[in-house]
């Protein structure tokens, strides 16, 4: 086979194999790809595995065309294409053995001899040239092995990339490339995502035309396909939405609760449903759909006070591999002291940035009730977003959505011709910059509002993460008409005469109102930038921050009735008026929720 004009194939197919690196079964068998390189000097890239030595041999004689081998390129060490090193080097004792030094240190403990006499350590950068060809070497360490270099010719502009972009299968098999190429990379090297993204950002830099990978076809079109399937597996990221349900079932009770969830799934819009018998199955593609899919539930029995073996396995072979970034579902099924869901939690501790569902399905024997109302809140929760991007199934009117438009958190002060006032808005944006102009939306109810059309003027504080709840208590929820909410402060002053406030802000604008807006229950005041000033570089108080990190939680236990989402004022009794209006923030009764 010829990659190049210059470039010739010359692996081997190996398919009797019934297990690779003794544990993946490899139905259409395995490739050890090895190259030859012809220009004024030759090189042969890696040798094969010790059961195709003459076969081998054959195929560099025959790619040599009657040349004499000038390097040996060994990239990786790992028996499956270092083999032969000793072998090669009998029938072509000339050659000069090019690698790295972690390679020598290896060639020594496997071969007893590291070719001292006749060797080329080189490393990152280091290149070597055939004539025409240069090959420029990249240190690739842990993919998959310490040692391993990939290789760039920069004439062809082909990247020997060693276990890297490696497929089970032999080139000639009829298959699409993910996923075997998926199964063979999250088996062999995706512990060590963080190196293959190093090894990506290098290739970035370079021009490349094909990819001639250890095992596996060579890759000749569309490489932006495989180099993007490459990022999305080193970087933990999911390659499609939908769930792997992953499970054991002794007497089939468990079995028929994992169908069942596997049809609320389908009607919920899941788009992928996968399921996998732990105990039957072939484990390293149950694994690599882990890893393919954005969710995983797990569905097992109590065994021993403990996880079934099948599954402790998979979670144990999930961990070991670095899966993480996933949301996970958990099924328990025990007939007297259910243990499975504690146990699976304990080894998916191990794995990082997983959102287990909060809703557990604890079956006592099989589905009863009140396990198959666990299994259907299971199923709502990972289909909710599925649900809300079909048109079908969507609730089209949910206005909480309103909540996630992002908002920061201000303090607009004024004056009355006798008292400074301020109160806390969360309606300020810019709305063009040339001129700059800034939109404020005040509540008419506010005296704030009244204040500003009479005067035109108003100062916008940015309020910083730095500012307590005590200032939206002073800011927020009493009216300046009746409270002068800067008796006990000493105001800073803009040039327009409005106060600034002295702490908890990152920065102020003063404004000119320029245009009014009515907007019924609100007023919108449009307006220029007469003073901009920055105060310091803390971050800006947003609404999200100030609910999570600054509102204390309202103390409802043991309360019946409604809270107020954005003070936290709870109104008691079965029924909140759907025209009431908080007292303390005068929100309306939409921002209100009942009381869990
Ligand atoms: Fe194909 Fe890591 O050897």
């Amino acid at each position: 086979m010829t990659i190049s004009n210059d470039i010739r194939y010359a692996g081997v197919n190996d398919r009797l194999i019934d297990l690779f690196e003794g544990q993946y079964k490899v139905p259409n068998g395995m490739s050890y790809n090895s190259y030859v390189i012809l220009d004024r000097k030759t090189a042969v890239m890696d040798t094969v595995d010790a059961r195709f030595t003459h076969e081998w041999l054959d195929n560099l004689e025959k790619a040599l065309g009657g040349r004499k081998p000038d390097y040996l390129v060994v990239q990786h060490m790992e028996p499956d294409h270092s083999a032969n090193i000793l072998n090669f080097m009998k029938v072509y004792p000339e050659t000069v053995v090019v690698s790295s030094k972690k390679a020598f240190d290896m060639m020594q403990n496997f071969f007893g001899a590291d070719f001292a006499d006749r060797r080329l350590v080189v490393g990152e950068g280091d290149t070597l040239e055939l004539g025409e060809h240069t090959l420029h070497f990249i240190a690739a360490p842990m993919v998959h092995w310490p040692e391993v270099l990939m290789t760039y010719d920069s004439k062809d502009r082909v990247l020997f990339s060693a276990d890297g972009f490696g497929k089970f299968g032999t080139p000639d098999t009829q298959e699409p490339w993910a996923d075997e190429a998926r199964r063979y990379y999250i088996g062999i090297v995706g512990k060590y995502g963080v190196q293959v993204q190093n090894v990506l950002k290098k290739a970035a830099n370079l021009d490349i035309a094909a990819i001639a990978p250890l095992h596996g076809p060579v890759l000749t079109e569309n490489l932006g396909y495989y180099l993007n399937l490459y990022d999305i597996w080193s970087s933990y990221r999911a390659e499609e939405e939908g769930v792997v349900i992953a499970y054991t079932s002794v007497y089939g009770h468990t079995r028929a609760a994992v169908q069942k969830l596997a049809d609320k799934l389908g009607a919920k819009g899941c788009p992928r449903v996968v399921i996998y018998d732990l105990a039957r199955c072939d484990m390293s593609a149950a694994v690599a759909d882990a890893f393919r899919y954005s969710r995983l539930v797990l569905a097992t029995t109590t065994y021993n006070a403990e996880i079934f073996p099948f599954m402790r396995t998979f979670l144990e072979t999930l961990a070991e591999h670095g899966f993480k970034k996933r949301t996970v579902g958990l099924i328990e099924n025990g007939s007297w002291a259910p243990m499975a869901a504690k146990g699976m939690q304990a080894v998916l501790a191990n794995c990082k940035d997983l959102t287990i569902c909060k809703n557990i399905v604890h079956i006592k024997s099989a589905l009863n009730e009140e396990s198959g109302a666990q299994l259907e809140a299971l199923a709502d929760e990972l289909c909710a977003e599925y649900e809300a991007q079909r048109g079908e199934t969507a609730n089209k009117n949910d206005l909480t959505a309103l909540f996630n438009i992002g908002y920061g958190l201000y303090v607009v002060t004024s004056n009355d011709g006798v008292k400074d006032n301020g109160l806390i808005v969360n309606t300020v944006s810019q709305l063009t910059s040339q001129p700059n102009r800034v939109a404020v939306t005040i509540n008419k109810a506010n005296y704030s509002h009244h204040v500003i059309q009479k005067t035109g003027i108003m100062n916008v504080n940015c309020l910083s993460v730095e500012a307590p709840f005590s200032v939206f208590e002073a800011f927020g929820f009493r009216s300046g008409r009746s409270v002068d909410k800067f008796k006990d402060c000493t105001p800073l002053r803009s040039d327009n005469g409005l106060v600034f406030l002295p702490r908890y802000i990152n920065s102020f604008l003063s404004l000119k109102v320029e245009q009014y807006i009515d907007m019924d229950t609100h007023g919108m005041f449009i307006c220029t930038v007469t003073e901009a000033r920055v105060i310091s570089k803390a971050e800006t108080m947003t609404y999200t921050y100030y609910q999570n990190h600054v509102k204390p939680r309202p103390q409802t236990e043991g309360k019946k009735g409604f809270v107020c989402k954005i003070c936290g004022y709870i109104y008691e009794g079965d029924e909140l008026p759907e025209d009431f209006i908080c007292p303390l923030c005068k929100h309306g009764a939409a921002d209100f929720e009942p009381i869990a």
